[in-house]
């Protein structure tokens, strides 16, 4: 197995590596934002002569004298309603005014003297966690599915639980605020923006403006951190390129960390009830997992937590529904891990619960209830190792001397366990491998770097198919003009872009008629030629679909909660995957730490309170939202089963970005429970739940 240190690392590391924001051009003007500071309403009359007059102000805009740009759907726009286009206010933070000035400074100055007057406002409607979970709660959204006859499972059954969980709003938090440098060139646009699809960015800019694709070019190599935050099109992109055309200057637009908090999305807080029901040989019978979120108004953004409660068990039983209460509020969006982040706690928050009810080991539970197939279509699994996983995991971690009681002075400890799963979400890659009469290799794609180690990925790949160094094998991404990735999102980048390059690179061996380890500049050079090169497309195939995709993976945790104080520490987490085939061991084993802490911020930090009469997000910085630090972290072991999927990548990859965040979060508030005897069914765990 390979471990190849980040290619981008030195770049990284002595700010060679150029963000959006780092990006000199000349004779860049600096604009800044002017929030709505209602929930929803119309904005009556913006008064921008005090921005007008303050010192370096070149322009200042609000909807009556913008530019207008074409109206669209989400989500491939973040948010549904573009900003300054027209009066109504969705949510508070939403735009009213952009102001270009010469420096930063004067255009933040002069965004703060904008005023408003508002009408048809009120209070908010807010999400409720306890009353929209329930029968009186909010209409259904068509992400159903039924197996069987849920009345029966409970009568064939000696235990039944059914419980309430919930999760918290949760912002992204990325380092690098989001932010765009935007210039027209005629009829043509230009943005450097961190964004973590650049594929997706550029049709939605040239839809706004009207004019065709490939007029709008979208440069971004580096993204600082993104997890769902830049994956669609927010705000600054588009007021950005708008100001740029108006001004016909080039503009600078830099989001302040408080508006990353309502302009980029935000993880929305959810509910769940979960009814399991087994026989008392621990088989079960019953799975029915409800699932509500907080969505906008305006925005149906939907997180299908319940997706894994029908693939996760067997069980001759299955029924999940799903829905969304419309609140006055930004637009939520996908954050590291979508969907089964915060369906997983429940769901194995339950197992848990139900596998003590009956007097069972979860592991062992889990185990008794491995499905052979899909349980829900009967699909066959294209690669499971879940059991391995489990077995596995509880051998490192020393599952087998647990037991109850366990303390050590003042500290009570406990071991959880809880499964790790996502859907193996692909979409199409693309990528062009070229190798010159110098024997120099150049892969050009369109992928954004996030920090996952996409660029090594590459390197591995192209490096394996040609038989050369990857060290040797050059990278560039992250240009619209590169042969279109999807995006670093929904973790498709290794499976879809590995296949591409592999595809890519075998083609030009076979230009060449040469084998991996040839001599391939010499053979080009002796073809008279420059270069030999290839582009290669991949999506996923028709026969795939005929199996069920996932990755997985079993999460062990250690909690100590100390008996006086309440305070959760977790020494230490053992957790083991199955995802496919692990190209760089060493950054995977990072990218999964990193979703391990992410998990671990879920489980015991991370909550964002929303002001009730203003529907507003109290902390707008990460003072008052509070994510973890190394002090929180203890030891994290992680492997993965030696395994490759080819059915879900020719390249045998499958995504690991949002696997590592889920079941963290079960495992540890299963560990509470068997520290404590307390079952906290509510994120993030609090001193006030354990005292
Ligand atoms: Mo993601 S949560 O698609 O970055």
């Amino acid at each position: 197995m390979t471990s190849l240190i980040r290619p981008d690392g030195p770049a990284k590391l002595t700010g060679r590596a150029t963000y959006a924001a780092d990006t000199q051009v000349p004779d860049v003007v600096y604009a800044a934002l002017a929030p709505a500071t209602v929930p929803f309403g119309r904005v009556v009359e913006v008064n921008l002569k005090a921005a007008l007059d303050a010192p370096g102000v070149i322009e200042a805009y609000d909807h009556t004298n913008f530019v207008p740009m074409v109206a669209m759907q989400a989500p491939m726009l973040g948010h549904s309603v573009i900003p300054l286009q027209q009066d109504k206010i969705h949510y508070d933070g939403q735009p009213i005014a952009l102001v270009l000035a010469e420096t930063l400074e004067q255009a933040q100055h002069a965004a703060q003297l904008v005023t408003a007057t508002y009408a048809d406002t009120g209070t908010p409607l807010m999400f409720d966690q306890a009353e929209d979970i329930g029968p009186g709660g909010p209409q259904w959204i068509p992400l159903d599915a039924v197996k069987g006859d849920h009345q029966a499972g409970l009568a064939a059954a000696d235990k039944t639980i059914t419980a309430a969980y919930t999760t918290s709003d949760r912002h992204h938090s990325a380092i690098e605020p989001s932010a765009t440098i935007a210039w027209w060139e005629g009829e043509e646009v230009v943005l450097h923006s961190s964004v973590q699809a650049a594929a997706m960015a550029q049709p939605v800019v040239a839809t706004a403006f009207g004019v065709p694709a490939e007029h709008v070019r979208v440069i971004c190599p580096f993204v600082g951190g993104g997890f769902g935050s830049k994956g669609y099109v927010w705000p600054h992109l588009l007021l950005a390129a708008a100001a740029a055309k108006a001004s016909g200057r080039a503009v600078k637009l830099v989001m302040t960390r408080a508006q990353m908090f309502s302009l980029s999305g935000h993880q929305p807080a959810t509910a769940h009830e979960v009814t399991l029901a087994a026989t008392n040989d621990g088989k079960l019978t019953a799975v029915r997992h409800y699932g509500v979120n907080a969505a906008a108004r305006v925005g149906q953004y939907y997180e299908a937590t319940t997706s894994a409660s029908t693939w996760l068990y067997d069980s001759p039983n299955i029924e999940v529904h799903n829905r969304i209460r419309e609140v006055d509020r930004p637009q939520p969006t996908p954050m590291r891990a979508p969907m089964e982040g915060m369906g997983q706690f429940a769901l194995e928050s339950a197992v848990d619960e139900l596998a003590h009810e009956l007097g069972i080991d979860p592991v062992e539970f889990r185990i008794r209830n491995e499905p052979a197939v899909n349980p829900m279509d009967g699909k066959p699994f294209s690669q499971r190792s879940l059991v391995e996983c489990l077995r596995q995991g509880a051998a490192k971690f020393g599952w087998a001397d647990r037991k109850p009681g366990m303390r050590d002075g003042n500290d009570l400890i406990g071991w959880g366990v809880a499964v790790s799963t996502m859907p193996a979400f692909r979409m199409p890659s693309s990528a062009r491998v070229r190798v010159g009469s110098d024997g120099h290799v150049v892969v050009e794609t369109g992928m954004q770097e996030i920090g996952s180690g996409l660029p090594g990925m590459v390197q591995l790949v192209a490096g394996e198919v040609l038989g050369v160094d990857p060290a040797d094998v050059e990278v560039r991404h992250g240009d619209s003009s590169f042969p279109p990735h999807s995006g670093t999102v929904g973790s498709i980048s290794t499976g879809a872009l590995g296949s591409a390059v592999q595809a890519a690179a075998t083609e030009v061996l076979e230009k060449l008629q040469a084998q991996p380890g040839d001599q391939l500049g010499a053979m080009v050079d002796a073809a008279g030629l420059e270069f030999v090169d290839a582009e290669a497309r991949w999506a996923p195939d028709e026969a795939s679909g005929g199996y069920s995709i996932q990755t997985y993976g079993a999460v062990f945790a250690e909690v100590r909660v100390d008996e006086d104080l309440g305070l959760v520490r977790v020494p230490r987490i053992v957790a083991v995957y199955s995802a496919g085939r692990i190209i760089n061991q060493l950054a995977a084993r990072s990218q999964m730490s990193g979703g391990i802490i992410w998990g671990l911020g879920q489980a015991l930090l991370e909550k964002s309170v929303m002001e009730p009469t203003m529907g507003r997000f109290l902390s707008r910085n990460l003072a008052g939202y509070v994510v973890p630090v190394n002090a929180d972290i203890g030891s994290i072991d992680v492997s993965f089963v030696d395994e490759a999927d080819r059915i879900a990548s020719p390249v045998g990859a499958k995504g690991i970005g949002e696997l590592g965040a889920t079941g963290v979060s079960a495992a540890i508030a299963n560990a509470v429970f068997h520290a404590t005897g307390r079952r906290v069914r509510d994120l993030p765990i609090r001193i006030h739940d354990l005292l």
